[in-house]
């Protein structure tokens, strides 16, 4: 039987010590080996109020089954290794409190949609790093090496500050509905990133880059549906960002 960090009796923790509560998580299995559908297990462990989902995913392949595969590596939502759905929901696994996602019931996790899935919780994250590389995510520059460095003003830094935070998590671009239709297209992140480039005044690469993604897999197939800002761990305005680099699109004459 689960329960909350509020059922857990007062009277009988020792001074100073943090209360704990059962979880159960419900977890999908996938095992190429086997061949078969995916399956959901079920794991129940006792955790304390300020562990996250990354904590009883730990426990589980810990202390109940060690075959449990599932990608991190900071812990600390810098890494972006950990997107994953959690009850429904893209999210990083480090950065979710289990006593936020109603820990009464079952916490459903399973891999992040749209990505083939090579084992539980982990994709094959090629083809997101594909359109990431394609839009060039590296400043381009012509003309002569500078002598000195390449001067920005704050007001010029700030037009791509939002767009510089993304840890390529995937979790927006696995959170797109037009991305998982087919997976062409080139999805928020890679969008995103482009973005941190086209309008950074240190580049000559816009050109370049608005001209790929005017393709037909390219920004106009966003359709404003805003799951990918929603899904964002960083924060990051992912549809605003789409929407600025349309507008340069337009105002470019592409
Ligand atoms: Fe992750 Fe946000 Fe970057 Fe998308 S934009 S990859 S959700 S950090
Ligand atoms: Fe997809 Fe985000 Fe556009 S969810 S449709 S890329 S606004
Ligand atoms: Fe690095 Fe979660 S493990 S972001």
């Amino acid at each position: 039987m689960t329960a909350t960090l509020e059922d857990a009796p007062a009277a009988e923790q020792p001074a100073g010590e943090i209360p704990t509560f059962d979880v159960t998580l419900r977890v999908r299995r996938y095992s190429p080996e086997n061949g078969e559908e995916s399956t959901w297990d079920e794991f129940t462990v006792t955790a304390h109020g300020t562990d996250r989902v990354l904590d009883a995913l730990h426990m589980i392949k810990w202390e109940k089954d060690g075959s449990l595969t599932f990608r991190r590596s900071c812990a600390h939502g810098v890494c972006g290794s950990d997107a994953m759905r959690i009850n429904g929901r893209n999210r990083l696994a480090c950065k979710t409190l289990l006593k936020d996602v109603n820990p009464d019931k079952p916490i459903t996790v399973e891999p992040i949609k749209g990505l083939p899935v090579l084992k539980d919780l982990v994709v094959d994250m090629e083809p997101f790093f594909a359109s990431y590389r394609e839009i060039m995510p590296f400043l381009i520059t012509h003309g002569n090496e500078p002598s000195r460095e390449r001067i920005q003003s704050a007001e010029q830094r700030e037009r791509f500050d939002d767009t510089t935070k993304c840890i390529l998590c995937a979790a927006c671009t696995s959170s797109c509905p037009v991305f998982w239709t087919d997976g062409q297209y080139f999805g928020p992140a890679a969008i995103v990133n482009a973005h941190r480039f086209i309008f950074d005044s240190r580049d000559d690469g816009a050109t370049q880059r608005l001209e790929i993604l005017n393709d037909k897999e390219g920004v106009w197939r966003c359709r404003t549906t805003f799951n990918c800002t929603e899904a964002c761990p960083r924060g990051i305005e992912v549809t605003k960002a789409i929407a600025e680099v349309k507008q340069a699109m337009i105002t470019r004459a592409f």
